[in-house]
């Protein structure tokens, strides 16, 4: 049973939430919204607006100074280190610095998150050939992650995240180094995993991958959320 499966509640909610890194960073300030299930949510916002430091404390790799978080209706502050863990395991995040094992093949990191929970070898290997053709890496399946190019991780950070199949998927910037045609593989696995009931945070600074949807833009302006503005149709 996942931590997401039993709750009829957004899948994010923050309320009034600050992050300060010491002494006196403010990254976010009084930050409020909810995220429904199953949504598809952009963050924007310029460099050092705050995104990355939100994303982190979704999926609580760092903690808030202030106000409530909570995640498929838990509140974080009152998860014990197991409950963190599991949920964690429950998250996808494709980090802007990929955070990839180097000297592990594209195969082998991209297996990682079902090889901790454990999933059978064939169910293994079928998931991720499936997400290695539709990020276009099939040539690269068996290469060392340290022979690839920056756009190459990149694909291969998301697809890690997508492994599980987890209820909920953040990416970090996961566009910043891919062409058009690259940039749109993403978003149809984003469009894939989204219909198969994943709810999706999306940090970026590149318009082009949300102004021709309808999904939510969530604006970062030096750690403040922006009040919304109405979209053109
Ligand atoms: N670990 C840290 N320690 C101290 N300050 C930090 C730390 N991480 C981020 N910051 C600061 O917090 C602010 C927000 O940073 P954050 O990385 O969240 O921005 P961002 O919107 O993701 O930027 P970018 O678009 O460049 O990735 C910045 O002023 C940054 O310098
Ligand atoms: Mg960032």
């Amino acid at each position: 049973m996942t931590t997401f499966s039993l709750e009829d509640r957004p899948a994010v909610e923050m309320v009034k939430v600050s992050k300060v890194y010491p002494p006196d960073v403010v990254a976010l300030q009084d930050v409020s919204f909810s995220i429904a299930k199953e949504e598809i949510v952009f963050l924007t916002g310029m460099s050092g607006a705050g995104k990355t430091s939100l994303l982190k404390l979704i999926c609580c790799i760092e903690r808030p100074s202030k106000g409530l978080i909570e995640v498929a209706g838990k509140d974080l502050s009152r998860l014990s280190a197991k409950a963190i863990q599991k949920l964690r395991q429950e998250i996808g995040v494709a980090y802007q610095d990929f955070k990839l094992l180097q000297q592990r093949t594209v195969f082998q990191n991209i297996a990682v998150p079902m090889e901790v929970t454990y999933q059978p070898q064939r169910a293994i290997k079928q998931r991720v050939d499936e997400l290695i053709d539709m990020l276009n890496l099939t040539e690269k399946r068996n290469k060392c992650v340290n022979e690839l190019s920056r756009g190459e991780q990149q694909r291969v950070a998301l697809a890690r995240a997508a492994a599980n199949r987890p209820p909920l998927l953040l990416a970090d910037e996961p566009t910043g180094n891919l062409d058009n045609s690259t940039s749109k593989l993403v978003l149809n696995l984003f469009a894939y995993l989204n219909q198969k009931g994943t709810t999706i945070m999306i940090a970026t600074h590149d318009e082009a991958i949300y102004r021709d949807n309808n999904h939510r833009v969530l604006d970062l302006s030096h750690g403040h959320l922006t009040p919304a503005v109405a979209r053109e149709p």
